[in-house]
């Protein structure tokens, strides 16, 4: 049979991390390709003890159909952990001339494709860092946007490069920014940075996606504000989720948006999945109100600063100098650069040759045909073994590429 297929899906490309992860998972194989929350960091017990008491007392409600918004209680408890902790969700009560409200959504890339499918039509460009989240890229492209990159530099994105893209592309409505640890590149901006941004976007009427999975996992370093926090227009959607403070095989995100951009959110929401699995949300309600959840966040930022502690160290170690990379404060990720016009690719088959999986820059980039050259690695992952004995591998690499 010859299928035919859409045409939105015929432009669409294969991950290039699940490419890679497809390698035959033998035993000796190490992978820094993953973008996995540590198997340690999972709150089994509780965890188990609730769901038992969920299906012993409340089975009805929990497999029942649920409302598309999200589980009440889930809601106003996340509006009330995410004012007190990030300042995040402002009300007219408080003076504003908007209204934010909390939509609980499946895992924050819905959240950030209900976004796009809200807001922006096919054809329109939306403006992202450069290189960005291959999932956020993907949910434009599969919404028929046009992704337009901005370069990062060594205090987030280029604020300058910004503007000039804000003036280059007249029909961008939203600009897609991870400003805490972002993905890939474990990078954090300065608060400069981001005043600077609210500030542009303000000046030009966009509206900014901020996605802010990794913000709880700060291990090192002074907090920075959220750029939701520092909404005073109604200009900025904030994306989060459970997935890397609890677990992400639950799929349970949140959004933080003004109402009347929420409520068409969940419109699209409806068409989509009608409602995130209501089983997950009473067990994230009940953790997040029942259980210490700061005590469980400092276990798993003292697993992550641990791993990303020997990581770098390794790097350190094991490494030519040619070879620069991230010193993340948090997050899951650090980002290797190789020197100029060296394309990632070639170097990252020659590690998956030594039994090393790690993932090229290219599959972040706006643009699916530039080349790169800098590979993500992912310290949560592996073991502390296999970090020690990854990295051996990656510094034999590329004493071997650099020489030739
Ligand atoms: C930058 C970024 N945003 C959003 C997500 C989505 O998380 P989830 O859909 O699991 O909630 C991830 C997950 O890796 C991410 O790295």
């Amino acid at each position: 049979m010859d299928y035919r297929f859409s045409d939105h899906i015929a432009g669409m490309k294969p991950s290039a991390i699940r490419e890679i992860l497809k390698a035959p998972a033998d035993a000796e194989t190490i992978s820094f390709a993953a973008g996995n929350p540590s198997p340690e960091s999972f709150p089994v017990s509780d965890l188990a003890r609730l769901s038992a008491d969920i299906f012993e007392h409340h089975s009805t409600l929990a497999l029942q159909y649920g409302a598309t918004d999200g589980y009440p209680p889930l809601r106003q408890a996340v509006a009330k952990w995410q004012k007190e902790r990030w300042q995040i969700g402002k009300t007219a009560d408080e003076g504003y001339a908007f209204n934010d409200t909390t939509l609980i959504v499946s895992g924050g890339t819905q959240g950030i494709e209900l976004a796009c499918r809200t807001l922006c039509n096919p054809g329109e460009a939306v403006i992202c860092e450069d290189p960005s989240f291959i999932g956020a890229l993907n949910a434009f492209r599969s919404a028929g946007m046009r992704t337009v990159g901005v370069p990062m530099n060594d205090c987030g994105i280029d604020v300058d490069a910004l503007e000039k893209t804000i003036l280059a592309n007249p029909d961008a409505h939203l600009l897609y920014v991870i400003p805490t640890f972002q993905n890939p590149m474990g990078l954090s901006w300065t608060l400069e940075v981001r005043r600077k941004v609210y500030a542009l976007a303000k000046k030009y009427g966009i509206l900014i996606l901020e996605d802010n999975p990794y913000g709880e996992t700060r291990f090192a370093g002074e907090e920075l504000p959220t750029l939701k926090s520092m909404d005073e227009d109604g200009i900025v959607i904030y994306c989060s989720t459970f997935s890397k403070v609890l677990s992400a095989g639950m799929r349970v995100g949140f959004v933080v948006a003004p109402e009347q951009i929420a409520s068409k959110m969940v419109i699209v929401k409806q068409t989509e999945d009608v409602h995130t699995n209501l089983f997950f949300q009473m067990l994230c309600h009940r953790y997040v109100t029942e259980c210490d959840l700061y005590a469980h966040i400092d276990h798993i930022k003292a697993i992550y600063r641990r791993k990303c502690t020997l990581m770098l160290d390794c790097l350190a170690r094991e490494l030519p100098d040619a070879i620069s990379y991230t010193k993340p404060e948090g997050g899951l990720f650090i980002w290797c650069t190789l020197p100029d016009g060296i394309d990632s690719m070639e170097f990252v088959r020659a590690c998956k040759a030594k039994k090393l999986l790690v993932v090229p820059g290219a599959t972040f980039n706006c643009d699916q045909d530039a080349p790169s050259n800098g590979f993500r690695i992912n310290f949560s992952t592996p073991s502390d073994e296999q970090i020690v004995e990854g990295c051996q591998r990656l510094g034999a690499v590329a004493r071997e590429f650099l020489s030739k």
